[in-house]
């Protein structure tokens, strides 16, 4: 059973140009120890997406549609998530920095999360905050209690940044970007990182990321986006090695050899992503697919699949494909 859905989320932003829908219907559920890669181009609404549903959207955003369940319990997606976020919802924003503050020394901000999720006292706080940089395998926790976050590094940054998303014991730990902006081997041990803790604490894990490299390392199920809508979800291992939406195959065709089996960046693919406030009425994709026919530039695929989502009408590989809703 699922502990963390969002069903059929929609996003949209008013700009001096007109509304733009980041977020077109996306779903997506996890169970308890469960990891899901969210990944796609810059643009996709890979963080528009858990920010909407979190109650996080810029103030010129709103959810148009959606509902979110947690632990059973249905709720609207937005500003009803909030009470959970930090409890039961850990998030690890896209600048980590951002999510430190920075004239607090590290001991204290993680003890003042630790008071107030954890209803410690003063003492206990230090202790468990000690604790909590340990369990992201901070080097030397004692002496970096007392550092400021601009005295660290990237990599220790954000593992403080994952310790902090984990002071109220959360159930679901959301990691967006956790491994951009680091070098190759700081993101191999982020990313192991965050493999053990959802092993060791059962934790939901969301990853958003634009390296197939995190999402192979990662394992579990893969939820590829392209402008604001899942196009294809389904086990890593499967998806790698068979991508049934001619996006997912454009990306893992770009992939330079070497790095089809160790981390790297996701390689562009010919043309570019649409605006999402200009679409027509067919596959968003259309325009760079290199199998696109006339039903596609005529009528939107609709999400079909048992097992491995996919949104195309000419899926890659051939199954018994059955519409759902
Ligand atoms: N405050 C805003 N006002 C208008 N449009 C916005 C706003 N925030 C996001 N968008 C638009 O929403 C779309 C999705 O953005 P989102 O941040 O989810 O992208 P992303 O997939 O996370 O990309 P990246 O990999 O670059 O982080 C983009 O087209 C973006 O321009
Ligand atoms: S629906 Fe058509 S254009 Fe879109 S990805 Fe599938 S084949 Fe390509
Ligand atoms: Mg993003």
């Amino acid at each position: 059973m699922s502990l963390f859905e969002i069903r059929n989320l929609s996003v949209s932003f008013s700009t001096p140009e007109g509304s733009v829908e980041a977020v077109r219907g996306v779903s997506l559920g996890l169970a308890a120890g469960e990891s899901l890669a969210i990944v796609g181009e810059s643009g996709s609404g890979k963080s528009q997406t858990l920010l909407g549903a979190l109650g996080l959207l810029a103030s010129n955003g709103r959810v148009t549609a959606g509902r979110c369940v947690f632990a059973g319990r249905e709720l609207d997606c937005g500003p009803s998530l909030e009470g959970l976020l930090g409890s039961q919802i850990g998030y690890i924003p896209q600048d980590a920095m951002g999510c430190l503050t920075p004239h607090l020394r590290l001991g204290a901000q993680l003890g003042e999360l630790l008071m107030r999720h954890r209803g410690l006292g003063a003492d206990s706080a230090r202790r468990a905050a000690r604790e909590l940089l340990a369990l992201v395998r901070l080097p030397d926790p004692d002496f970096r209690l007392d550092l400021y976050p601009h005295e660290l590094s990237g990599g220790q940054r954000q593992r403080v940044a994952i310790a902090a998303a984990l002071a109220g014991q959360p159930a679901v730990l959301i990691a967006d970007e956790p491994t951009t902006a680091l070098d190759v081997t700081v993101q191999a041990q982020v990313v192991a990182l965050l493999r053990d803790l959802q092993a060791q604490q059962d934790l939901a894990l969301v990853t958003i990321t634009h390296d197939l490299g995190v999402v192979a390392a990662l394992g579990g199920r893969v939820m590829v986006m392209y402008a604001g809508q899942v196009v294809e979800e389904g086990q890593v291992e499967e998806v790698f090695r068979q991508p049934a939406h001619p996006y997912t195959a454009a990306l893992l065709a770009a992939r330079p050899a070497a790095e089809a089996t160790r981390a790297g960046p996701m390689q562009t693919i010919p043309g570019s992503p649409p605006q999402t406030g200009s679409l027509g009425p067919g596959c968003a994709f259309a325009p760079r697919c290199s199998i696109a026919g006339t039903e596609c530039i005529r009528e939107a695929p609709l999400q079909t699949g048992m097992g491995r989502r996919v949104r195309c009408h000419q899926p890659l590989i051939a199954r018994a494909w059955q519409a759902s809703p």
